[in-house]
C-alpha cells in the first residue's frame, strides 16, 4: 500500500533563542514543505531516493547512534535520527520531494523529520511528533536544538501564526490581518558557525538561568546579579525578546501592522547586539529592508550566523523573496 506524508516549512515571526530557556515564540508553518511517498516493504531498511540530492539514503531500522555519525550523505542522518526514535518494525522504499530551499532557514530538516515519521507509520499527537522529531535533528545534527521548529511544522494551522510557550507548551494560534504579507528573504549567506555557538549561547542561557532562574519570569533588575557581562547580555536578549513576543503578539491581534513591525525590527538589534548571533550581511539586509517603503519591519529568522531574513510589509511592497503565507500542519495525504 501506497503512503504519502507532507510536512511544511517554517518561518519564525519573532522569539529567537528563546524556546531552549521555556521562552516564547511565534513562528508560522508555511505552504512550502517535504512531502515522503513510498510503500511498507518485508525488509529492514529504509530507503529513500530524494528529487534533490544526489544519493539515496539508506538506513536500516535497527540503527545506532555510533552508526548515525558517519552517515553519509548527510541528510541520511535525519532520516536515520527519526528511525533510531520511531524504531518502525518494518522496511520502506519511497521517494522525498521538497519546495523548501535546502539549508535555507526555513527548517528544511524538520520538514523532513516530520514526513519521514509520518510515512513511516508515527500514530501519536503533536506534541509527541515533535518531541519524537526535536530527539531525531538533536542526535542527527550533534546540536541541542529547541522544539521550534518541529512543533511549528506539527500543529500549523491555515491563517494564523502560533503563539507558543516552551514552559508550558501551550500553542495558542492568532489570526495574521489579511492585508499583512510576510516575506522571506535568503541572505544568501551559508550559515557558519551555527551549530557551535548554538550550543555556546544555549549554555550561556542555562548559566544565567542557575543565578536568577527562569529567564521568562526575571526581570532587569535580576539581571544585575549576573556578574559575567557576556551572559547578562545573553540573557538580556531573551528576557527582552519574551516581552516583544507579548507585544508582537498583541499588536498583530489589534491590526497594529507598524507596531507588530517595530517589535520585529528592535529584535533582530537584541540578537545583533545582545545575543550577537547577527551578520555584517544580515544587519545590511534588515537596514535595506526596513528603509523600503510598505516594510513594516524585518529581522534574522532562526538561529542566525547567515540564513533568511523575515519582513512583515503592505502586500506588494518587496518584489525579492519568497511570500509566504500560513498553512496546515505536517499530515498523511491521501496516496
Ligand atoms: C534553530 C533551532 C530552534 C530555535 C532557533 C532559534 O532553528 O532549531 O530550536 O532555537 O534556532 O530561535
Amino acid at each position: 500500500m501506497t503512503v504519502a506524508a507532507f510536512a511544511p516549512g517554517r518561518v519564525n515571526l519573532i522569539g529567537d533563542h528563546t524556546d531552549h530557556t521555556g521562552g516564547l515564540a511565534m513562528p508560522m508553518a508555511i505552504q512550502l514543505g517535504t512531502t515522503v511517498t513510498g510503500e511498507t516493504t518485508g525488509g529492514d531498511t529504509i530507503e529513500l531516493r530524494s528529487g534533490t540530492q544526489e544519493e539515496p539514503a539508506i538506513v536500516s531500522i535497527h540503527v545506532t547512534t555510533g552508526e548515525l555519525d558517519g552517515l553519509s550523505p548527510s541528510w541520511a542522518r535525519y532520516v536515520a535520527g527519526v528511525v533510531h526514535e520511531l524504531r518502525p518494525s518494518a522496511g520502506f522504499c519511497g521517494t522525498v520531494s521538497t519546495t523548501l530551499p535546502i539549508g535555507g532557514g526555513l527548517s528544511s530538516s524538520a520538514a523532513l523529520e516530520l514526513a519521514v515519521a509520518l510515512a513511516l507509520g508515527f500514530g501519536g499527537g503533536a506534541l509527541e511528533l515533535a518531541e519524537l522529531c526535536q530527539r531525531a535533528e538533536q542526535i542527527a545534527s550533534g546540536v541541542p536544538c529547541g522544539i521550534m521548529d518541529q512543533l511549528a511544522s506539527a500543529t500549523g494551522k491555515p491563517g494564523h501564526a502560533l503563539l507558543m510557550n516552551f514552559t508550558t507548551m501551550a500553542v495558542e494560534s492568532v489570526a495574521i490581518p489579511e492585508r499583512a504579507a510576510i516575506v522571506v528573504i535568503d541572505s544568501g549567506q551559508q550559515r557558519a558557525l551555527a551549530d557551535s555557538a548554538y550550543g555556546e549561547r544555549r549554555a550561556a542561557c542555562e548559566q544565567a538561568s542557575m543565578i536568577v532562574g527562569a529567564l521568562l519570569h526575571a526581570s532587569v533588575d535580576d539581571l544585575y546579579r549576573i556578574d559575567d557581562p557576556v551572559t547578562r547580555r545573553r540573557a538580556h536578549h531573551v528576557m527582552t525578546e519574551n516581552i516583544r513576543v507579548r507585544d508582537f503578539a498583541a499588536a498583530i491581534r489589534t491590526g497594529d501592522l507598524a507596531a507588530a513591525g517595530a517589535c520585529m525590527t528592535a529584535s533582530h538589534r537584541s540578537l545583533r547586539d545582545d545575543f550577537e548571533v547577527s551578520t555584517d550581511v544580515l544587519d545590511a539586509l534588515v537596514d535595506r529592508l526596513v528603509a523600503t517603503d510598505g516594510v513594516h519591519g524585518a529581522r534574522l529568522t532562526g538561529a542566525g550566523f547567515g540564513g533568511c531574513v523575515v519582513a512583515l510589509t503592505e502586500p506588494g511592497a518587496l518584489t525579492e523573496g519568497w511570500t509566504v503565507v500560513p498553512s496546515g500542519p505536517a499530515r498523511r495525504l491521501q496516496a
